[in-house]
């Protein structure tokens, strides 16, 4: 018999799935005016990293529990495909379960997360669902074993398989404290057998909440299968109730993201000290130096060198690209070969061309720079828009404000401006022009022209010997003296 295609019988199976996603609570132990599943940590907030890994279990339907900055927190998830649900104000997860009871229609069963772990990974919990599901459990607990269990809820074991209790660290008696496996908060449910369970939990405890994990007992008591599954990697059940939590969950996602990339094929030097943003690409046999910070959607292709202290922000590079030490590039597009920096900062909007080079001290901004042209020190060239094979001179800038809106300046190909040139906008310069060093060109210079705007020098023979000999006349008196 022919089996049906792994993917149909994947979203066949899941027909039945709901996730919810815990995430109404402020988070008091971050100190912070933003709650908490707002945080980033991995370059995404809390909240949108567990969405994410949702996904591809193509559940029914994904509610999110809001209440703390509710509208914030929506107005990350909606994008995503998620509804909010209010939980106003928050008595616990047991709680919030009940409130996003409504919003799960006929889903059967449904995973449910805490939003403040959100490096569980998706395989971790298809196998969560298949152990309940196989199991023909009514709640699956997602465990792990830990060296330090402080501030998670323990698990009672009653089997090998089942589980009679999650306890909370503040209601541990003294030896359930040696317990280390813990409760990661992510469960799968049997949602007829959550409901009755979880009408019989109380607020017995010093916050007065109803506590999910107290269904946990109930459920047992009434004779309900509690399985448990530890999670393969026990990092992926770290929650961020302080900023150390974040902070170390925030490592551990560039840490996947670096090793991601070294895998398809990118050197990264002293990895720990770069950080990369999940959206970036880059290509074979790039090298990215200590200190570099990809973010955003940078793209980068092959062979290219992003050397030490560099950040790259949305920037899109082709292959064999250099960026030396210590450049600063947002929004830019760098084509085949070119080199920038040391010490380049290119703002948003500019296109540098194949085999262009932008030196130290240079800054872009909204410009093109085009194939072959230099620009290699002290410069700021800024609404411009060059051509080929250019040169242009230290020192030289584009003129492009006058205090109330920015003009732009054209260059075309071939043309060389001299140092210390200052280019008023709006003006062009022609094929094959020439600036004298030092000018203030405010009109255009036509195509192999000169353009020369400056005071002419004047030469006094003898001058400074004659300088000195007036002024040793003036210090002798005061030798004497
Ligand atoms: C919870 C578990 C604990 C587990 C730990 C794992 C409970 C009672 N305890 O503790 O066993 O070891 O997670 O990280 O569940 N929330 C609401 N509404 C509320 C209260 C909380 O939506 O009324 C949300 C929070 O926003 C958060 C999640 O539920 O995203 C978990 O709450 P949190 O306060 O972090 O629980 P923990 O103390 O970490
Ligand atoms: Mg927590």
């Amino acid at each position: 018999m022919l089996e049906p295609p792994a993917e149909w019988a994947e979203t066949m199976s899941n027909h039945d799935l709901a996730i919810v996603i815990l995430a109404a609570g402020k988070g008091t132990r971050l100190k912070s005016s933003l709650a908490k599943v707002l945080h980033r940590a991995g370059g995404r907030t809390l909240v949108e990293q567990i969405v994410r890994t949702c996904d591809p279990l193509k559940a029914r339907g994904t509610v999110v529990v809001v209440g703390y900055q509710a509208e914030q927190v929506s107005a990350v998830i909606e994008p995503l495909g998620a509804v909010t649900v209010l939980q106003q104000p928050q008595h616990g997860t047991g709680h919030a379960m009940q409130v996003a009871k409504r919003a799960l229609g006929r889903a059967k069963i449904a995973v449910v997360l805490p939003g403040d772990a959100p490096l569980v990974r998706t395989e971790t919990l298809k196998a969560l669902i298949a152990a309940h599901r196989s199991g023909n459990a009514a709640a699956t607990i997602l465990t792990a074993v830990v060296a330090d269990p402080s501030g998670y809820g323990r698990i009672l074991r009653k089997s090998e398989a089942t589980v009679s209790a999650i306890v909370e660290e503040s209601q541990l008696t003294g030896e359930q404290k040696e317990i280390n496996e813990i409760n990661s908060a992510i469960y799968c449910f049997t949602l007829e057998k959550l409901w009755p369970a979880l009408a019989h939990v109380k607020p017995h405890n010093v916050h007065r909440e109803l506590y999910l994990t107290d269904a946990i007992a109930v459920m047992n008591a009434r004779g309900e299968t509690v399985l448990a599954q530890v999670a393969p990697d026990s990092r992926e059940v770290l929650g961020c109730n302080s900023r150390a939590d974040l902070a170390e969950v925030d490592r551990v996602f560039r840490e996947w993201k670096r090793n991601a990339l070294m895998d398809a094929g990118v050197t990264i030097q002293l990895p720990e000290s770069v950080l990369i943003d999940p959206d970036v690409n880059a290509g074979e046999d790039t090298i990215i130096e200590p200190g570099v910070q990809l973010l955003g959607k940078t793209k980068i292709g092959a062979r290219c060198t992003i050397r030490t202290g560099s950040v790259l922000t949305d920037a899109i590079l082709g292959d064999d690209v250099t960026v030396e030490p210590h450049c600063v590039v947002a929004q830019s597009r760098l084509d085949d070969r070119v080199i920038i920096g040391p010490f380049a900062r290119l703002r948003p909007g500019n296109h540098v061309k194949a085999d262009a080079r932008i030196g130290n001290f240079v800054e872009l901004k909204k410009s093109t720079v085009g194939e072959g042209t230099k620009a290699m020190h002290l410069t700021y060239l800024g609404d411009a828009k060059i051509g080929r094979k250019s040169n242009i001179g230290a020192g030289t800038i584009t003129c492009n404000y006058d205090g109330f809106h920015k003009y732009p300046t054209a260059i075309g190909n071939k043309v060389f401006i001299g140092s210390d040139s200052a280019l008023v906008a709006p003006v062009r310069i022609a094929d094959g022009a020439y600036i004298a060093a030092g000018s203030t060109i405010t009109e255009n210079v036509p195509a192999d022209g000169l353009g020369i705007a400056r005071g002419r020098q004047v030469n006094k023979p003898g001058w400074a010997a004659k300088k000195r000999r007036e002024l040793a006349a003036w210090e002798l008196p005061a030798a004497v003296r």
